[in-house]
């Protein structure tokens, strides 16, 4: 992109402030001149490589019709063979090959065509009627080509995407593989906002209660001729209502040459706004207008949110003026059995399972996200750190992001950020995740002077400043820069990264560049932080590595179980199953509570981003094969919670919590250890079959409370008290014979958009209706209306594939996730060969 000139418009705009204008020109052509439009179906599909595949005569009449997002990786068969490893999840990679016809009809003269697409896992090449439109290697990131030089209006034109995922393993997790984005095609006329083409900021005042929020705006003249034009910006509310508008930018216009671009600040202060926060995500809207010769040509919405943070070296986190923790998971991008193929709702449904537990905030490990996440962030009220990179120049597996980072890591660093950078919800950059660039290891640090002149100063775009320093080392200058390059685009959020070197000679520290220092797990030094790092800011961006697999426990509950012994050295056991009493971590990580009462206990510390929200696919530790997805998650991969989500609900909501575990199916007389979580309470009494076994109380600053009991089937009950009054009340009891299969949908009416899922989870229950927790059946699934997009059940070494329509349970459960293909209504029938089946009906809207 080049810019022919920067207008700063600042001096001859004023502030206004405007309580409700009448709307102004709305009318003209603009109406009808920006139109964006999903791109997602009916493309055709090949897995494989295909010779000639980019031109418009080859015949792909046999190839596959499907909508995207599409993840190809899914639907295949996990084995330890794939060259993904288990390490990425066992499934299989390679090439595949997308192909779509479609006939624009050109709505007016000049009118332009873009194709955006919101990610392809990985190597992309991109062509339209045979003419390549550009590659990108980074899976992740948002690109747009322009369509509009190679189109043929009214005839057939074909759009070829060829995916190379071929070299494995790329990465430490599971990324999919395909366009497992969505893919938009925007028409615009000539004069029109470039891509990103706005910056939203809204400084809040609290003295004036009121916010002064100022608009950049890029517009892009794609026309022939140089053009005048002239730009403004009207400010909705949260309830849409018009509250303030800028005046119209540079009085004689912006003057644009052919085929550049020009930008202009605006400025207008809201008065007496909403504030955004998690309680209150109050979204505003600047709605951009640009006009050429008094007719408004495009109009372009911004969603933005007004609030002001801090992060203090002392006290840590503050949102609007008041202190709060950042209670933080961090959440890799796969959407458990739907793959990484992007769902609005399943993404969703993950936030509302985190926000129930009390988590206010996703790190996005370690990639941009879908920007359908950011957005689902700024209406749901949570907090993100968004990551770009987990790798610089040094790789950690063998294929990965390393080999391009050289040639693309100042581009994708840019469109990161202009990308996400008016989103609310985002409050920090982090620029990396233990990249070993914290190091200097001598062995695989083979870069020489030239080398890494040409990586600071001449990869690509350049920022003017000219990173050489004689005294600083090649990867303090190379964090430097970058945190430059991201606080250029974006001065109002901090900078950081997770780093688990965390003494100062870390080279990321030693550049004195990022704004917060992150630091992932050693919860010692979280101790000795103001000492060692006086005057700067902590944030714990990784945290715990407690494993567990849903329902299984391992006893007894006060020994701890240290796994893997040491990262690099593989591990083994008799059942690839870790226990779920918070009794179970990696070596580097630490037990849930731990961390909690670090995080409770320390105002420096601002927040911590606990591994892992959501179990995820691939990185198995402490095992390997035949596991595939990991252990790490606070919830399991197919939803479901494990006990340690009771953990954070009971310590970070103020909603009433109870909860014992584990469950009541043991052999007559064995010794059962009893944890319950609580709050808002100040003892739980425990009764076995109505006797009592006494009140405890939390001890030692501890998050829970334990007996051990000699099993006796039947009623096992808690009852927490506060002031010696009733709080709660909660029981587990003996499941007898399982005799019927249960079906509870999380919606029972869904829309038939083609998206929206209900996900269903299976159980079988004993005579009086009792779930049984042991259950391991197999059950098949048969649906009419509408079809089955996954099944799952949470257990990390199931080794059948997730798109299969039937599924073993796993400590009692399974899930089917079903989705509309018409009107009326889903069915969806779950047997269990001996038992029974059950039909559950989804009214489709
Ligand atoms: C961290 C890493 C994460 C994940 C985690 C598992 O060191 O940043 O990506 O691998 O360990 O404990």
């Amino acid at each position: 992109m080049k810019k022919s000139m920067v207008i700063s418009a600042v001096s001859a705009v004023g502030l206004l402030v405007v309580a409700c204008i009448s709307c102004a020109s709305c009318a003209g052509k603009g109406d009808e001149a920006r139109l964006r439009e999903s791109f997602n179906d009916e493309w055709r599909f090949h897995p494989g490589d295909a010779a000639g595949a980019e031109t418009v005569e080859y015949d792909d009449g046999e190839w596959r019709a499907l909508d995207v997002p599409h993840d190809w990786s899914i639907e295949g068969d996990f084995a330890v063979e794939n060259p993904a490893t288990p390490g990425s999840g066992a499934l299989p990679g390679g090439i595949g090959w997308y192909r779509k016809s479609f006939v624009p009809q050109q709505r007016f003269e000049g009118e332009r065509f873009y194709i955006d697409f919101d990610g392809v896992y990985w190597n992309s090449t991109v062509w339209v009627n045979g003419t390549l439109l550009g590659h990108r290697p980074n899976g992740y990131i948002s690109f747009r080509y322009d369509l509009t030089p190679y189109l043929r209006q009214g005839e057939e034109n074909v759009v070829a995407v060829r995916v190379d995922n071929s070299e494995q393993p790329n990465s430490r997790w599971y990324t999919g593989s395909g366009i497992y984005r969505n893919v938009w095609l925007v028409r615009t006329g000539e004069l029109h906002i470039d891509n990103w083409g706005t910056f939203v900021t809204a400084g809040y005042e609290v003295a004036e209660n009121r916010a002064n929020v100022s608009i950049d705006v890029t517009v892009r003249n794609a026309s022939a001729e140089a053009v005048e034009a002239v730009v403004w910006t009207e400010i909705l509310d949260p309830h849409g209502k018009r509250v303030a508008a800028t005046e119209r930018t540079g009085l004689a216009g912006l003057a644009i040459e052919t085929g550049e671009c020009a930008e202009t600040v605006q400025r207008v202060a809201v008065a007496g706004p909403e504030l955004w926060s998690p309680e209150n995500p109050a979204i505003y809207t600047a709605v951009t207008h640009v006009e050429r010769e008094g007719v408004v040509v495009d109009s372009y919405e911004t969603p933005f949110g007004i609030r002001s943070f801090e992060f203090d070296a002392g006290k840590g986190f503050f949102l609007n003026g008041e202190a709060m923790k950042i209670k933080g998971v961090c959440m890799h991008h796969d959407l458990g059995c739907l793959g990484s193929a992007v769902n609005v709702r399943a993404i969703e449904r993950q936030l509302e399972i985190l926000r129930a537990m009390g988590c206010n905030s996703i790190r996005t490990s370690h990639n941009p996200p879908a920007p359908e996440l950011l957005d689902l962030c700024d209406r749901m009220g949570f907090l993100v750190m968004d990551e770009t990179f987990d790798v610089w120049r040094k790789r950690k597996t063998e294929h990965d992001y390393s080999h391009h980072f050289g040639k693309w890591y100042e581009r994708d660093l840019t469109d990161h950020v202009l990308r996400d950078r008016n989103h609310p919800s985002v409050v920090m950059w982090s620029i990396g995740n233990e990249v070993l660039e914290q190091w200097l290891h001598v062995e695989t640090d083979t870069m020489d002077i030239q080398q890494a002149n040409t990586l600071l100063n001449f990869a690509g775009r350049m920022s003017g400043q000219r990173y050489i320093d004689t005294t600083m080392h090649v990867n303090a200058l190379l964090t430097r820069k970058m945190a430059d390059m991201v606080r250029e685009l974006d001065p109002t959020r901090p900078v950081t990264a997770g780093c688990n070197e965390t003494r100062p000679f870390n080279f990321l520290f030693e550049a004195d560049a990022l704004d917060i220092i992150g630091f992932n797990y050693h919860e010692a030094d979280w101790l000795a932080f103001p000492e060692v790092f006086p005057g700067k800011k902590l944030l714990v961006t990784e945290s715990t590595s407690a494993l567990a697999s849903r329902g299984y426990y391992m006893m007894p509950s006060d020994t701890t179980f240290v796994w893997p012994v040491s990262w690099d050295v593989r591990f083994t056991q008799a059942v690839n199953h870790c226990s779920a009493y918070d009794n179970c971590h990696v070596p580097w990580g630490s037990s849930h509570e731990t961390s909690l009462k670090m995080m409770r206990d320390h105002d420096w510390v601002s927040g911590i981003y606990v591994w892992t929200g959501f179990d995820y696919l691939g990185e198995p530790t402490p095992f390997w094969w035949p596991s595939r997805s990991s252990y790490f998650g606070i919830v399991d991969l197919a939803g479901f919670p494990k006990d340690a989500y009771y953990l954070y609900q009971s310590e970070w909501t103020t909603d009433d919590v109870l909860h014992i575990f584990p469950h009541w199916n043991w052999s007559e007389g064995q010794e059962v250890d009893v944890w319950a979580y609580y709050n808002n309470a100040d003892e739980v009494e425990l009764l076995v079959n109505g006797r009592s076994l006494g009140r405890r109380a939390k001890q030692n600053g501890e998050m829970h409370v334990a007996w051990r009991v000699p099993f006796e089937a039947g009623v096992l009950e808690a009852v927490s008290y506060l002031d010696g009054r009733e709080v709660l009340r909660r029981e587990v009891r003996t499941a007898g014979e399982a005799v019927a299969v249960r079906l509870t949908p999380d919606r029972t009416r869904i829309e038939g958009d083609g998206s929206d899922l209900s996900f269903v989870t299976v159980e079988l229950v004993d005579a009086e209706g009792v779930a049984v927790p042991t259950a391991s059946e197999l059950v098949r699934f048969t649906v009419e209306g509408g079809r089955i997009v996954g099944t799952d059940n949470g257990d990390p070494t199931d080794g059948m594939s997730l798109s299969r329509p039937e599924r073993k349970l796993f400590s009692g459960k399974a899930l089917a996730v079903v989705q509309a293909t018409g009107r009326g209504s889903v069915t969806l029938t779950a047997s269990v060969e001996g038992i029974g089946s059950e039909t559950v009906k989804i009214k489709v809207k």
